[in-house]
């Protein structure tokens, strides 16, 4: 096999996993997410039984009761029981809302859909959530929710490349990523800029080929696949710099794409 034909085959593989693992994932979260609800009414039951418990003491054991409670820290139980379900339930939430974007991604027909670029960059943010948390802060400044006729697992990648590339650009001590869409009418902008280094101009023109890669451990494939990914729904990706941030600014126009086709099963 050549080294397109390997590239296909690992990620062909790594996709028919990652759908496996999402409905695995997609399952457990299921009764984590239905037993919490469970659980908060039980609770709920629970403290508004121990509240009655003192009327039915006698005058006597009161103090002793009060004192048990005391002992136990039953305030700070009941009022932190609620935040422990509540966070516990977002963080289910958070993770119905990543198996479900891995799905997407993952989904090996690339079908065209109606669906907002805004969505698309949504989704690819959840998933690099974790990767960008500790280190920089991402600004959003999304306004293009009209549909398009979109392969939406194809936008996804596309935004993660830029993004996950933004984030590797950046120095440990953090920076500013800021994505930014746009409304044009007929067509819709997509723009990723960073305040890392950049990219140098004798380089601009070279990095949207295959196995161009600067990393040590890159592979080159990112922005090719962004480049093709842009090219399939009538669009383009260009880079310059970031006159805001001082880092890299990468563009991408796309089209309502009838035109979105197969075209990254090419690589
Ligand atoms: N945001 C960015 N800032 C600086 N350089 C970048 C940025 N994004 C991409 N590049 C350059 O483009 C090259 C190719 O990127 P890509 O195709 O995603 O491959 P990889 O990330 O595996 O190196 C990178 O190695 C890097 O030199
Ligand atoms: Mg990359």
């Amino acid at each position: 096999m050549n080294r397109p034909e390997l590239h296909r085959d690992k990620m062909a593989q790594l996709g028919e996993l990652t759908v496996g693992i999402a409905h695995e994932l997609n399952n457990s979260i299921g009764y984590v997410a239905s037993n919490l609800g469970t659980l908060r009414r039980y609770s709920d039951a629970l403290v508004r039984l121990i509240q009655r418990v003192e009327t039915h003491l006698p005058p006597e054991a009161r103090e002793r009761w009060q004192a048990d409670l005391a002992a136990a820290r039953w305030e700070y139980i009941t009022a932190d029981l609620g935040d422990l379900i509540g966070e516990t339930q977002a963080g289910a939430d958070h993770l119905r809302q990543v198996v479900g974007d891995l799905k997407v991604l993952a989904r090996a027909s690339p079908s065209t859909e109606g669906c907002t670029v805004d969505a698309c960059v949504e989704g690819a943010l959840t998933v690099l959530a974790h990767q960008a948390k500790h280190l920089c802060q991402v600004e959003r400044r999304l306004a293009a929710p009209r549909a398009l006729v979109l392969v939406r697992s194809q936008i996804m990648q596309l935004a993660i490349n830029l993004v996950l590339n933004a984030i590797q650009a950046l120095p440990t001590t953090g920076g500013t990523i800021r994505v930014t869409t746009r409304d044009n009418g007929d067509l819709v902008t997509l723009m990723i800029e960073d305040s890392g280094p950049g990219v140098p101009p004798e380089l601009r023109a070279r990095i949207f080929e295959a196995y161009v890669t600067t990393k040590a451990t890159g592979t080159g494939v990112g922005l090719a696949l962004a480049d093709q990914i842009a090219k399939s729904h009538g669009g383009s990706i260009t880079v310059d710099r970031s006159p805001d941030l001082g880092g890299a600014r990468f563009s991408v126009v796309l089209r309502g794409a009838n035109s979105a086709r197969s075209t990254t099963q090419a690589m």
